[in-house]
């Protein structure tokens, strides 16, 4: 007979839009009850409450004081996250933290410091490290089916539909600023992606300036910067461009993530990865591997914690001699591969991106709560949580200043850490 598991009561400090989405996510979770809903604003976490039966409060002190509160979920604004992960940390909590883990590599060192004394469990929510797209090239990099990554690129033109000129996002006190509010969802996936954190990273800042635009309507919020520009080199040479733009309307969005893999590339679509097609150059031996992938699509897409909606497909081709025999070489490299792969990864492409989110933001407290009974460190716990907002800070620095950004500026290089090794733990 198999024991019931761990019942963990979970708050939520933050009852705004995200909050509300994680919530709705998690809340059927087996082992997990909303024991309180806070924020600032009271009516908004009354609101909230009342459709979890929970009771209401307003802010994270009275939280913490709740012994039957065992998880914080924090879905305030950026600025707050350091200094309430530390105070629920020191609580006894556990703790869920929205990105990013805080606005400078300082404060999340200091949280990382605190998770590695404290007894619970720390967890930024970088929902792409639970994502099976990622997960699915990331094991065939480990299986040696695709080599590493020597090309990242990330190009991001997103909505600002909703970002009225007043909202936090475009303060940078509030937010940190585009890399550190959003763009460091993928410098941790590059980290993960290519096994290292940068050594060097440069940057461009672009401000949007106020007035009529052709074609009519009016440019708001002028002086705000709403376009940056990261290059991140890699140890062994490797480089990340990441590119974000938020200017768009929401149907006329649209992301990329291209990964270089030498004989092969992978193009990734949505922000959060829904698609995905992968073109090799291979051997008979790895014709025949590629053809196996389907048969294993369960496998590879696994994420525990993650519901598949059942319509998810790895469909492989492969035109055998579709190039010539003889050796073709790249960077030094020479390899007789004739054969050309072509692989569609799909998880229901952009119709499915609410279900892959959620189910992803499942997957992260899914891995927490694995960690609280079980022991060990989540897939996106507090080093590489630190490591990405490392990067953020490095690439905000280089934005404003013009200049190359060395990683060890923002982070000493005592720091011994290493983002794979997180990713890979589960
Ligand atoms: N992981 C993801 O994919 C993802 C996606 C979107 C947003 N987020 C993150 O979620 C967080 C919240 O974003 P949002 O869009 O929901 O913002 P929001 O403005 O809609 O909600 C924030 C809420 O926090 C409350 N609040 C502010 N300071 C507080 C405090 N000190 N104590 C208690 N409550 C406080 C506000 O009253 C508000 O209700 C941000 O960190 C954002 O970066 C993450």
């Amino acid at each position: 007979m198999t024991s019931a598991p761990p019942v963990h009561g979970v708050a939520l400090v933050g009852c705004g839009g995200f909050g509300t989405f994680v919530l709705d996510a998690v809340r059927d979770l087996p082992g997990l009850r909303v024991a309180a809903c806070a924020d600032a604003d009271r009516g908004r976490a009354e609101k909230l409450a009342a459709r979890f039966g929970a009771p209401a409060h307003g802010g994270l002190d009275e939280v913490c004081a709740l012994p039957d509160v065992d998880v914080v979920l924090l879905a305030t604004p950026p600025a707050a996250h350091a200094d309430a992960s530390v105070t629920a940390l020191r609580a006894g909590k556990h703790v869920f933290c929205e990105k990013p883990m805080a606005l400078t590599a300082a404060d999340a060192r200091r949280v990382a410091a605190e998770a590695a004394r404290a007894p619970g469990v720390y967890l930024v929510d970088h929902v792409l490290r639970y994502n099976p797209v990622l997960r699915l090239l990331r094991r065939l990099m480990d299986e040696q089916l695709l080599d590493p990554v020597r090309r990242f690129a990330f190009e991001n033109d997103a909505a600002d539909e909703d970002l009225h000129p007043g909202h936090w996002f475009w303060d940078p006190a509030h937010s940190g600023g585009i890399h550190i509010e959003h763009g460091v969802h993928f410098f941790d996936a590059a980290n993960a992606l290519l096994g290292s954190a940068p050594t060097t990273v440069q940057g461009t800042d672009v401000r949007r300036e106020d007035g009529a635009v052709s074609g009519g309507g009016t440019v708001s919020g002028g002086g705000v910067v709403d376009i940056v520009v990261a290059t991140a080199v890699h140890p062994g040479g490797a480089v990340a461009t990441h590119t974000h733009s938020f200017t768009h309307a929401h149907r006329a969005e649209r992301q990329l993530m291209r990964l270089d893999h030498g004989f092969a590339e992978a193009r990734v679509t949505g922000w959060i990865p829904v698609h995905a097609t992968v073109t090799a150059w291979t051997d008979d031996e790895g014709a025949a591997r590629w053809e196996r992938l389907p048969s294993r699509a369960q496998e590879l897409l696994a994420v525990p914690g993650l519901r598949p909606h059942g319509g998810e497909s790895v469909t492989v081709r492969v035109a055998r001699d579709a190039g010539s025999a003889a050796p073709a070489r790249g960077r030094g490299v020479s390899r007789t591969v004739p054969h050309r792969v072509d692989c569609v990864i799909d998880l229901g492409g952009e119709a499915a991106k609410q279900q892959v989110y959620a189910e992803s933001v499942r997957a992260a407290l899914t891995d927490l709560l694995h960690c609280a009974t079980h022991g060990g460190t989540p897939a996106a716990g507090a080093e590489s949580g630190l490591l990405a907002v490392a990067v953020a800070e490095a690439a905000t620095r280089a934005g404003h200043t013009g200049t190359t950004v060395a990683l060890t500026d923002v982070l000493p290089a005592a720091e011994d850490l290493s983002p794979a090794a997180e990713g890979e733990s589960r």
